[in-house]
């Protein structure tokens, strides 16, 4: 069939490296099936798909089931985070080298149940098992409670305050870079969102690389949270200007490596809860490539960055395979986009049941109008096309 790609830009298939799909949970706020969908119809065709699900993925048989439950559900690839426990440092080096995983998860702080692993002496045992890069929320845990503590005392600027507290996320941030430097395992790590931690990894740039989200590039704090409310609480927070700015020009630098979406649904009554009860999270991998066409329409960066950190970039720091190549596009994954399209995000466009976007209203300079995943046209001009086709992304085993 004749595609015509006149005043189109063809790109290669643009990959969102940090998606929460929780699945299996509660199909009424997203699952494999309506998030693949919202990802192709955004023009993503590879996500990796993050471990801290109702029953979390931290063992061969919870991960053989995931690879079995996604099978006929997936419109486009999905690589699968493996996480990690104060326990499973043993079976994480075997499980690294499973062909379908994209990387190991460890939460330091910000998670719930037994994907937590928040002291020094468990992180160094899981760095000192396996090769592969690790990735991090690296958030620390007791000062994670002690800001939400602090907002329970009747703080009275509530979640406005939270992005004051930056020292949580640096702190985490340098204890996890002194253990990489320790022990020499190459470490990623997820959602970078300050000055201070840009300005200190600078000097590890050799072993520790980076991810910087939609949300932190777009949204800047107070003002935000006086628009949006709860459904602008996640972790890390939104910051203020400064943060923002720092961010932004580490993009600019090429000191950062990867741009993700951290897509993480929540039924609305949880993000509309008055704080501190506001589920942390928010909905992207449908909106993440629409809003960074419309930062390189702004000029923010240029097109060419943009694919080096949503595709090349990631490539490489988890070391994705394409017909036995670490590149993207080699097995006819392409993100075909119209830059000179004008459209407005708006939640009824949105395909994850939740049902709700942080960027709703959000005009678009640049639209994703077909996404290609292994040679088969399954969005074109927000159409979903084909059958349900994604397979489970490929890895190499070895250190990237
Ligand atoms: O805001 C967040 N939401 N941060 C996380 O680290 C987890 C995520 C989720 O799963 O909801
Ligand atoms: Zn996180
Ligand atoms: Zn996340």
């Amino acid at each position: 069939r004749e595609v015509d790609c006149r005043n189109l830009m063809v790109l290669p298939g643009l990959i969102d490296p940090h998606v929460h799909l929780r699945d299996p949970g509660d199909p009424t706020v997203e699952n494999f099936s309506d998030g693949t969908r919202g990802a192709i119809l955004g023009g993503i065709t590879t996500l990796f798909d993050m471990p801290n699900t109702a029953e979390p993925v931290i063992n061969l048989p919870t991960l053989t089931k995931k690879i079995a439950s996604m099978r006929g559900q997936i419109w486009c690839d999905v690589g699968l985070y493996i996480g990690a426990t104060k326990r499973n440092a043993l079976e994480l080096e075997t499980l690294e080298t499973h062909d379908a995983v994209c990387a190991i998860k460890l939460f330091l702080g910000s998670s719930r149940g037994d994907m937590l692993v928040d002291d020094d002496e468990s992180v160094e045992r899981i760095m000192r098992h396996g090769s592969r890069r690790i990735c991090f929320h690296s958030e620390d845990h007791d000062r994670l409670q002690k800001r939400r503590a602090m907002y329970e005392e009747g703080d009275p600027h509530h979640m406005h305050a939270e992005w004051h507290d930056v020292e949580c996320a640096f702190l985490g941030t340098r204890r996890l870079t002194a253990l990489a430097a320790a022990t020499g395992r190459p470490i990623h790590i997820l959602h970078v969102s300050t000055a201070e931690e840009l300005e200190y990894l600078k000097a590890y740039r050799h072993l520790v690389t980076t991810e910087i989200l939609v949300n932190h590039l777009t949204h800047v704090g107070p003002d935000i949270y006086d628009r949006l409310g709860g459904l602008a609480v996640m972790n890390p927070p939104i910051r203020d200007s400064f943060h923002h700015e720092a961010i932004w020009k580490a993009v600019r630098e090429g000191r950062v490596d990867c741009i993700g979406s951290d897509h993480a649904p929540h039924p609305l009554e949880a993000k509309l809860r008055p704080w501190p009860a506001t589920a942390a999270g928010l909905t992207g991998v449908q909106t993440l490539v629409p809003v960074m066409l419309d930062h390189v329409s702004s000029g923010r960066l240029s097109l060419e960055q943009m694919v080096q950190l949503m595709a090349a970039g990631p490539a490489r720091v988890y070391g994705l395979r394409n017909k036995g190549h670490i590149l993207p596009g080699y097995d006819a994954d392409f993100t075909i986009v119209d830059m000179g399209a004008q459209r407005t995000i708006t939640t009824d466009w949105i395909v994850s049941p939740c049902g709700w976007t942080p960027f709703d209203g959000h005009d678009c300079n640049g639209w994703p109008v077909m996404t290609v995943v292994r040679g088969n046209i399954v969005m074109r001009d927000d159409e979903v096309l084909g059958s349900a086709g994604g397979q489970c992304a490929s890895f190499s085993k070895a250190a990237s």
